[in-house]
């Protein structure tokens, strides 16, 4: 057996909620270490389509979940998705979901200051930033709290001085105290039974059968993303120690990576299409949010940019993803380089903080121009999709071993280049 860690390589969305759930089939326990509900892993098994935020996708195949210290939960909507899975047949109970007690907790005042406040970034709109804005400034709310009911409700009146002064600086509607609490004790009641001390020694227990689903990507990591346009937490494999509290050794710490770039909310975007290219990227990508239902801002693949997200991970496997949204094109760029004020950049030089002055270089590769979505093995691939496969995996000089040509657990390709 073996630990595992898959982390998104581009903005996010990059479609790794397909690889966690085939994967967890390999793993006993699947944990989930920052981020919150601004994730949105779509998982499509047989005719179902489950949208996942914060609970991991080890849900769906019976094994342990675990939601870290550093992931930031909204007591409603975590309720709302048990209740959703529970719909669809899914279970969720103190058996297969543990929550640190030291994650914090997303309040409606985090909403709203986010809705107030997030529009430069362009950010989900979950609270996310405000919550971890809170941890920062040590006046969040935690897990722990849920158990002594008076002690957070004094907690957050405080925390309410301050938050209404920003709401009313940024012209929204202040709040009261028991706007804030309502339905907190109900949901504090259900939630309690799944609330760990101490994850770090359960995660212990299962080391080397441990999959770590990151959330978003490395460019919005918010210390080695596109910042201030990344957000608040580190998506990045230092996450999933920071955001656990234990030190795992990751055998395979995989990437993935869609055949092409998406990125939603603001911020620099070197190889983004604003034309019929991306248009027809996010047609044939299904590229709107699912969170948000936003349309995605769509370009070609950057791969010099992926190098980064290599160096960063450490990443020694590659998952491609969507390559079937490529079928179509009949010339396909792939990002080799960035040009800074007419001069190519050496990769030393490379820094997110220049991410908005650098022009990207093109290489062109030959279109396949069939359709690959019933393709299931590689030797029935046509030449020139294993021809961009190797291009990629020969420029990040590590393997590609798994691409995905659809939505759908059965739509993937194990490769061997
Ligand atoms: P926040 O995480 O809601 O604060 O948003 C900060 C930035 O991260 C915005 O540009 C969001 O669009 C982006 N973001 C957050 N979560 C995701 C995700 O799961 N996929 C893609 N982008 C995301």
């Amino acid at each position: 057996m073996v630990n595992t860690i898959l982390m998104g390589m581009q903005w996010g969305d990059e479609g790794k909620g397909k690889d966690v759930d085939i994967l967890s089939n390999e793993h006993d326990v699947v944990v989930r270490y920052q981020g919150g509900g601004n994730a949105g892993h779509t998982v499509v098994i047989g005719d179902k389509k489950y949208a996942l935020h914060l609970i991991p996708s080890g849900i769906l195949s019976g094994r342990l979940n675990i939601i870290g210290n550093n992931v930031v939960v909204n007591p409603f909507n975590l309720l709302n998705e048990i209740n959703d899975l529970s719909e669809k047949g899914i279970k969720v109970t103190p058996e297969n979901l543990r929550i640190s007690e030291r994650a914090h907790l997303t309040l409606l005042y985090n909403v709203r200051l986010d809705e107030a406040t997030g529009k430069k970034v362009g950010t989900t709109g979950r609270g996310i930033g405000p919550t971890y804005e809170d941890k920062i400034r040590r006046t969040g709310i935690r897990m722990c709290d849920l158990s002594d009911l008076n002690g957070l409700e004094e907690k957050v009146r405080k925390n309410l001085d301050v938050v209404n002064h920003m709401l009313r600086f940024n012209c929204s509607p202040v709040l009261s105290l028991e706007e804030v609490m309502e339905g907190l004790p109900e949901a504090a009641e259900k939630i309690i039974p799944f609330i760990q001390q101490n994850i770090g020694s359960l995660i212990l227990k299962h080391n080397g059968s441990l999959l770590y689903e990151g959330a978003q990507g490395t460019f919005l990591d918010v210390d080695h993303g596109t910042y201030p346009f990344v957000t608040s937490s580190n998506p990045t494999i230092g996450g999933a120690y920071t955001g656990t509290g234990v030190f795992i050794e990751f055998d395979r710490r995989i990437g993935i990576l869609k055949s092409y770039t998406t990125r939603v909310g603001n911020g620099p975007f070197p190889t983004e299409q604003g034309n019929d290219v991306g248009e027809r990227l996010r047609e044939r990508g299904g590229e709107f949010g699912t969170t948000t239902g936003r349309p995605r801002r769509c370009g070609w693949l950057d791969l010099f940019a992926s190098q980064y997200s290599v160096m960063v991970n450490g990443i020694n496997e590659i998952s491609v993803t969507k390559l079937d949204v490529l079928d179509e094109e009949e010339t396909i760029r792939v990002c080799v380089g960035y040009e800074l004020n007419g001069r190519e950049i050496n990769f030393d030089d490379f820094s997110p903080v220049r991410m908005d002055k650098y022009a990207p270089v093109y290489e062109e590769i030959p279109g396949w121009k069939k359709d690959i979505s019933n393709v299931r093995k590689q030797e029935d691939l046509p030449e020139e999709t294993l021809n961009y496969l190797s291009f990629v995996q020969e420029y990040l000089k590590v393997s590609v071993v798994r691409v995905g040509v659809g939505q759908r657990r059965d739509q993937t390709i194990t490769l061997n280049l």
